[in-house]
């Protein structure tokens, strides 16, 4: 039997990259998967080919600093199937730069997306599980950038998000629910997008592949594989990635998969 059959999650996150992969695999073992994402296209896209597979998804469209959509996606999932076992928060964004030359608009996107909607989702899902089951497993996408060596604004909020993952996990500990935080390394997405035009042209170039891109762009998956297969010493596969959520979800509540670091066996050249 699939690992996770009967079992609900919530993917924040699921129209591309990490999170789209893991909605799949999550899918791919029983879960019913429901999938959150600004992009309602591309979120369909991932419905129909989880479907196509035989697997069940629910899709939600919406910007997450929409705190109350949030609340409101995590409780319709455990309202239409009666349970919730899983949030994985993959959502995320980074705007690269330094401090004394970054914007306030910027800043706020990250902290709002990265750390403010993992805390309301979290919360969301931690109360219908305590209502449900009472079991589940919160899982938050974090990033070696978050250990604390610093790396632009983004590095801060995912060291915010480590701490907060480090309380949540000690606030559970006599609770079935774990929460857990993976910390993957360069992974080959979208995630890119909001840095420049000719820093992304030129590590794509680098590798031999020639795609016009303009800062804001998401990229087809395809010229993403090609990137991973490329470049595979300094991206991981989103897979590789949404494998070590699985790990964390199939383990028993007893056991308390804290932090993952998962990545390419080579650190990956910043850019400013
Ligand atoms: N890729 C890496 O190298 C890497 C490394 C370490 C950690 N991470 C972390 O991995 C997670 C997933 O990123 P990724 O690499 O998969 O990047 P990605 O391909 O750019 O995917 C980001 C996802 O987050 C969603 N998102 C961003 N802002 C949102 C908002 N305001 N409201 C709703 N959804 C929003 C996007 O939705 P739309 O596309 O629909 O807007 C998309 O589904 C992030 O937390 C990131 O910090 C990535």
């Amino acid at each position: 039997m699939a690992a996770l059959q009967g079992k609900t999650a919530v993917v924040t996150g699921a129209s591309s990259g990490i999170g789209k992969a893991t909605a799949r695999l999550l899918a791919d073992e029983g879960s019913h998967v429901f999938i959150a994402g600004r992009s309602i296209e591309r979120l369909k896209e991932v419905a129909r080919s989880i479907e196509d597979g035989g697997g069940r998804a629910t899709v939600g469209a919406f910007d997450l600093h929409d705190y109350d959509a949030l609340q409101t996606f995590v409780a319709e999932a455990a309202q239409q199937t009666g349970r919730l076992d899983i949030i994985v928060n993959a959502a995320g964004v980074h705007h690269p730069g330094t401090i004394a030359d970054g914007k306030l608009a910027d800043w706020r996107a990250m902290f709002e997306t990265n750390v403010i909607a993992v805390l309301v989702g979290s919360q969301a899902a931690i109360r219908i599980m305590r209502e449900t089951g009472g079991t589940g497993h919160v899982v938050t996408i974090s990033s070696y950038a978050g250990q604390g060596e610093g790396h632009h604004v983004y590095g801060a909020t995912k060291a915010a998000v480590n701490s907060i993952c480090k309380v949540l996990r000690a606030e559970l500990e006599n609770e079935p629910i774990r929460a857990v935080t993976i910390m993957p390394g360069a992974v080959a997405t979208n995630f890119g997008r909001h840095h420049s035009p000719e820093f992304v042209s030129g590590m794509l170039k680098s590798v031999g592949i020639s795609t016009a891109f303009q800062a804001g762009d998401v990229l087809a998956d395809d010229v993403l594989e090609e990137l991973r297969a490329r470049a595979s010493a300094i991206f991981a596969s989103p897979m590789d990635i949404a494998r070590a959520v699985l790990y964390a979800v199939t383990q028993p509540h007893d056991v308390s998969v804290s932090e993952i670091l998962v990545g390419p066996r080579k650190s990956f050249p910043t850019a400013a």
